[in-house]
């Protein structure tokens, strides 16, 4: 009996001890996209009045870019320094070598009661493990406008030892600032979201039929003209117009530049989008002669597929197309260049005498080979300046240009069609990437152009198609979320579409897919919405009632 009790008793202690050693190790972090690989220690590091920021050689400007991240919110000095770094400091290492083992874009993050080491080998790796560690402290170190209190504890970070790396390349979503125009603010704020979600490419849709937003200095028509339209569907009855002259809104090339300068420090990459040759009516307002039929136009103030697009039997249209195109180029210093490409009507071709001569003098079987002719000599054009084309799938209708690399949004068909071709591809299809899609069912949600990519739809998107041939797998570029904003007005409305839909893309293209969990996921967003909170994004509320598929 007594014996018994003693066992008993030893059991119990040991239980305790047990349940005592698991609450010195913190629950897992809520860090999102989670990372490939994570051990969660015991102990805790803190941010103090002591701590400095140490860099190693080349790692200076990313060291300030953390310290600067850090210092407002926490309202400590953090200097950086570039000595070895010593314990209390967080020390920021690059290391080529690493290459072999992290990518060009992955990290180390070591944190121990004594000091934090973050290697890469690369500026981009230490970026991406300054964006881990601020996401191990508290949510307030996210404010943004003035110093936060520490919670209880003060700025303390667990003990934890991460390795990770992306899946992909592309990390992307798409800003449509033609029908909706976007103030660079704006932008650099989009910016800075991403890459809190080491998303990595922004492309930017700067002209459609409603819009021409960007300068152009040879030809300064196309924002004079092309940048206002006489008035907008009418909020709430989109078949009626709202009578309100909406415009000139443009970018400068000095707001491009710095939009460029400033993703390129958060490790963005902006791909310019110019339209062609459907969705060109702007600029064939500044330019009629360049559509087959002669104009005038108008700005269109209507959404939708417009039939009049740029006449490609005309050696002038190709003309303009290679003037905006070099000024693009000098702007954008992105490897890929979009095109466009996509809902083109090729009615007007059909009965336009200098594109039926260009079919003939070109051996063209037919107006969608014209289409690839045209596409042709715009990938030309991109290759001398060292570029390549990237296109919507409709590019594929009259045959793929050699050097193309395709957007597949008509699902993903086109994407595999593309990849077993030996293209490069970008997904995007409608039914897991369409972000101006209703995100949940009921009269609550606000008007948008249609269809339901709910969450977890978006969660559950694999962007490399089981049936493509594992040799063909690598072409998969990445996935991208569209933000096209018919139906999004200001720049409040964006950030109700894209979050939290964006952070469920982020974990998409970053976690590996054997570790991605969409309940821990949930749980996780539930910390992280309130680092959105500290941003000020304005962000959907998951509801879990009308948001289910
Ligand atoms: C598209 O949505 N037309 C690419
Ligand atoms: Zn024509």
């Amino acid at each position: 009996m007594k014996q018994r009790r003693r066992t008993a008793l030893l059991l119990l202690s040991c239980m305790t001890l047990l349940t005592n050693s698991q609450c010195a190790v913190a629950a897992p972090p809520a860090l999102v996209p989670a990372p490939a690989k994570m051990t969660v220690a015991e102990g805790t590091f803190q941010l103090s009045r002591e701590t400095s920021i140490c860099a190693g050689p080349g790692a200076e400007a990313e060291a300030r870019e953390l310290a600067a991240a850090l210092r407002m919110p926490t309202g400590l000095p953090l200097p950086v320094k570039t000595s070895e770094p010593k314990p209390g400091a967080i020390g920021l290492q690059l290391d080529r070598s690493l290459e072999s083992q992290l990518g060009i874009e992955g990290y180390r993050l070591s944190v121990t009661p004594s000091r934090v080491t973050i290697c890469a080998a690369t500026e981009a790796g230490l970026f991406y493990g300054g964006v881990t560690f601020r996401q191990l402290l508290p949510p307030q170190v996210f404010a943004t406008k003035q110093p936060a209190r520490a919670p209880g504890g003060g700025w303390i970070v667990p003990c934890i030892e991460i390795e990770d790396r992306p899946r992909f390349a592309w990390r992307g979503l798409l800003l449509d600032p033609a029908r909706h125009f976007m103030p660079p603010e704006f932008v650099k704020k989009l910016v800075d979201v991403m890459a809190l979600h080491k998303l990595n490419t922004l492309q930017l849709h700067l002209t459609d039929d409603q819009g021409w937003r960007i300068e152009i200095k040879k030809h300064p028509q196309l924002t004079q003209l092309g940048s206002v339209r006489k008035e907008s569907p009418l909020h709430g009855d989109r078949k009626r117009g709202d009578g309100q002259r909406y415009g000139p809104f443009f970018y400068t090339q000095q707001q491009i530049r710095d939009l460029v300068a400033y993703a390129r420090a958060r490790h963005v990459t902006l791909v310019p989008e110019i339209e062609m040759p459907g969705h060109f009516l702007a600029a064939l307002v500044a330019y009629p002669a360049l559509s087959c039929r002669g104009g005038p136009f108008e700005v269109r103030t209507r959404w939708g597929i417009e039939p009049d697009i740029l006449c490609p039997g005309n050696d002038e249209a190709i003309a303009l197309v290679k003037d905006v195109l070099g000024e693009v180029c000098e702007l954008f210093p992105s490897r890929f260049i979009h095109i466009g490409g996509d809902e083109a009507p090729r009615d007007r071709w059909k009965s336009c005498p200098k594109c039926q001569a260009r079919i003939r003098t070109e051996n063209l079987k037919s107006e969608a080979q014209l289409q690839t002719w045209f596409n042709h000599r715009v990938e030309e054009f991109l290759a001398s300046k060292g570029r390549r084309l990237l296109g919507w799938d409709e590019i594929l209708e009259g045959g793929l240009t050699p050097g193309a690399t395709v957007m597949s949004w008509r699902g993903i068909k086109g994407g595999i069609a593309a990849a077993s071709a030996g293209h490069d591809v970008v997904m995007v299809p409608t039914t897991h990437c369409y972000f101006d899609y209703a995100q949940a069912k009921g009269a609550n949600e606000p008007e948008c152009i249609g269809g339901f990519v709910p969450l977890s739809r978006v969660y559950e998107f694999e962007p490399v198609p089981a049936e493509l041939p594992e040799s063909r797998r690598h072409h998969i570029l990445g996935a991208q979320g569209a933000l096209w904003t018919e139906y999004m007005w200001t720049p409040g409305d964006v950030e109700y579409f894209a979050f939290p839909r964006a952070a469920a893309l982020a974990e998409v293209v970053w976690t590996p897919a054997e570790r991605k969990d969409f309940a821990g996921f949930e749980h996780r967003l539930q910390n992280h919405l309130l680092r959105l909170d500290q941003l000020g994004v304005n962000y959907r509320k998951p509801s879990g009632v009308n948001d289910r598929k």
